[in-house]
């Protein structure tokens, strides 16, 4: 979508860290904005920075674990804003526990957020898109959705993230000829919230922890924290290149270089595999 200009962007998670840099750079680029987001005040209070941009601007309480509530947030983006072309299905949170401990609230918890939250942003938003023949989806992933982090607590968070750079791939592809574009968005370690996300923790999965939690760290003697602990980058810089590649419909954002090697190396390693097979048809 080269043209931004005018057009309404839709920001899941938009009330803090990564999401609310989105909404901004939109922003900038001349769009009106609903942010939605779990917590009413912090999606409020990035709205009214909207607002003082001289942009339109909306917040709305949205959980997008809940298909109604997403929906929700369709019908009051139409309603207030008057449309819908960029949809960032951005919320996520990690929990930080060693793989052995983590409960069935924790797996569900994270999976339903970082995955099922993307799948509901795309049962809802895309009949919008498709009946305007125009519209992109970003959907936050990370770059632990292109390589697996040895990290506690992160395995859950990676099988979401995998997934949803699988639905962006495909989204990507199937779209297109109906004028919508996809991309999925693969950032190393941003300094954001993310490491406080027990503060959304639903009742169900135990509400939030009345302990502080520990720091999530990357596991000692691989290279994860080498190559993800390197750079830390500010939520300005992602949402610069987000724009950027809903301009140029480009697939894949990343975002932190020195990721680059682990990501060849696991495709070096599935090549590997071939290879293998290859050798043992010819046998
Ligand atoms: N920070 C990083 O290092 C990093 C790296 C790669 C990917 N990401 C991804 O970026 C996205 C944004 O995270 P962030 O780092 O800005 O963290 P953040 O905690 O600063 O922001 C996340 C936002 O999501 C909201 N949220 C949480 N649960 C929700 C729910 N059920 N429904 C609606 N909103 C909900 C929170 O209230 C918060 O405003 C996430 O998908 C995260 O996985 C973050």
């Amino acid at each position: 979508m080269q043209e931004l200009n005018g057009k309404v962007a839709v920001i899941t998670g938009g009330g803090s860290g990564i999401g609310r840099a989105m909404a901004l750079a939109f922003a900038e680029e001349g769009m009106d904005i609903a942010i939605g987001d779990i917590e009413s005040s912090s999606g409020e209070t990035v709205a009214e920075e909207i607002r003082s941009m001289g942009r339109q601007s909306i917040a709305v309480t949205c959980d997008v674990t809940n298909l109604d509530s997403v929906r929700g947030l369709v019908e009051a983006t139409k309603t207030g804003l008057g449309g819908i072309h960029v949809v960032c299905n951005n919320a996520g949170v990690v929990a930080g526990k060693p793989t052995p401990e983590l409960s069935e609230a924790d797996w569900s918890w994270v999976l339903d957020v970082d995955l099922n939250g993307v799948v509901n942003g795309v049962l809802a938003f895309l009949p919008e898109l498709v009946a305007q023949n125009e519209g992109h989806f970003v959907n936050t992933a990370s770059i632990a959705g292109l390589i697996p982090l040895a990290a506690p607590g992160v395995i859950s968070y990676t099988t979401a993230k995998y997934g949803v750079v699988g639905i962006t791939e495909t989204l990507h592809e199937e779209l297109r000829p109906l004028g919508i574009g996809a991309s999925v968005l693969c950032p190393g370690v941003v300094n954001t919230r993310i490491g406080e996300s027990a503060r959304n923790r639903p009742k169900a999965a135990g509400g939030p922890p009345t302990e502080p939690i520990p720091a999530i760290e990357l596991a000692p003697g691989t290279e994860m924290p080498r190559i993800v602990g390197a750079n830390v980058q500010e939520p300005p810089a992602i949402a610069a290149r987000v724009v950027e590649a809903v301009k140029a419909n480009d697939l894949y954002i990343v975002t932190h270089p020195e990721t680059r090697e682990a990501v060849e190396d696991r495709f070096t390693a599935i090549m590997a595999a071939y290879d293998k097979l290859e050798s043992s048809l010819n046998k």
